[in-house]
């Protein structure tokens, strides 16, 4: 394979840009040329490609974001969409891509390669909701982000004798919220797969405060409900708690990315570019038990299901 193609799609991850890195490197060493897809799906269409070389990917490897940029663009849903995609590449020379993102883009990575285009998907999303690997590409990062807010937070509602309602990103997965909250000891993580009960959490918080604690801790994840609903469901059972929500947005989805998230993404990278060369296409990598592994599209989206570690959850409630 001569030329291979690189992109990263859907919500930047802190880490992608080490999987690009890793691609132009790896992809160099195997004799190939590397081209750069600026902008996902709709630079795809648009024609956005340009040869990167090893110089080009230097000093990115510390930084959060992405150097190849991003875009959600609906469009690469539809079949046409998608031709025009395996139009450009063809039309630069490109013999296969890899596409680093969450699972929208691993889905237009599955039509690439249904279309006959070898494609290979590179798990990168802070959310760590995608089936068949124990962890994405960005998620450690963001925790890790997430965990430094809450311990600034705490110090603040301690000094206060507040509860605050912290409410972090996920998309439908509760996994940033369960190991954020358990590494900050809230006293309640609210999380979409496990169903709460609003009593219980207002009583764990009067006990908290009875037995002496000065602060209280919920961390939310978003796909559960926004920060000022849960607000007002503890208010309207208990109206004696100072209580504030903060929702921490964008801040967790940037930054540098942790070591781990540079050696994953590395890693990651990689073994996506040697797939390519050994002729494979409709795969994307993983990690499952601190090896890099590999999945078919059809698997994750069909027969795998993404587990969150519900241990984790039930662990905290005897810590609290
Ligand atoms: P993520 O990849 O982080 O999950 P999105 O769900 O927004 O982010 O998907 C990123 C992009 O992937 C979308 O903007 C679109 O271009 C493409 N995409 C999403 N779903 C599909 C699909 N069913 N078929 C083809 N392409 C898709
Ligand atoms: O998928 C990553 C993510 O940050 C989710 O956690 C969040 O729901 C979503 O993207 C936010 O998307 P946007 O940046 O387009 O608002």
């Amino acid at each position: 394979m001569k030329r291979i193609g690189v992109m990263t799609s859907g919500g930047d991850a802190p880490g992608m840009n080490a999987a690009v890195r890793a691609v132009v490197r790896r992809g160099e060493s195997l004799g190939a040329e590397v081209y750069g897809i600026t902008n996902g799906y709709k630079g795809l269409v648009e024609g956005e490609i340009h040869r990167l070389t090893s110089n080009d990917v230097g000093g990115i490897l510390n930084r959060g974001g992405t150097m190849l940029f991003s875009a959600r663009y609906p469009e690469f849903k539809e079949k046409e969409g998608q031709l025009k995609g395996v139009e450009q590449l063809k039309k630069h020379g490109i013999e296969g891509v890899v596409v680093i993102g969450g699972d929208g883009s691993f889905r237009g990575a599955q039509s690439l390669s249904n279309h006959g285009f070898p494609t290979i998907g590179v798990p990168g999303t802070i959310d760590n909701d995608i089936a068949g690997t124990d962890y994405t590409l960005g998620f450690d990062t963001t925790v890790n982000t997430v965990v430094e807010a809450l311990d600034r937070v705490r110090d603040t509602a301690g000094s206060h004798g507040r509860v605050l309602v912290v409410e972090v990103m996920g998309r439908d997965a509760g996994d940033i919220a369960i190991w954020s909250g358990l590494s900050s000891g809230a006293e309640a993580i609210v999380i979409p797969e496990k169903p709460f009960d609003i009593n219980v959490i207002v009583k764990n918080l009067r006990d908290g405060f009875a037995a002496g604690k000065n602060q209280g801790l919920i961390v939310l994840a978003e796909g559960v409900m926004p920060a000022a609903e849960l607000v007002r469901q503890v208010q309207e059972i208990d109206d004696s708690f100072n209580i504030r929500e903060v929702v921490l947005g964008h801040i967790q989805r940037g930054g540098q990315p942790t070591a781990r998230d540079r050696v994953l993404g590395s890693l990651f990278g990689a073994r996506a570019v040697e797939l390519l060369t050994e002729g494979k296409t409709g795969l994307c990598v993983a990690v499952v038990d601190e090896q890099i592994a590999t999945n078919t599209f059809d698997d994750i989206f069909n027969k795998l299901k993404h587990v969150p570690r519900l241990h984790l959850h039930e662990l905290n409630e005897f810590l609290i």
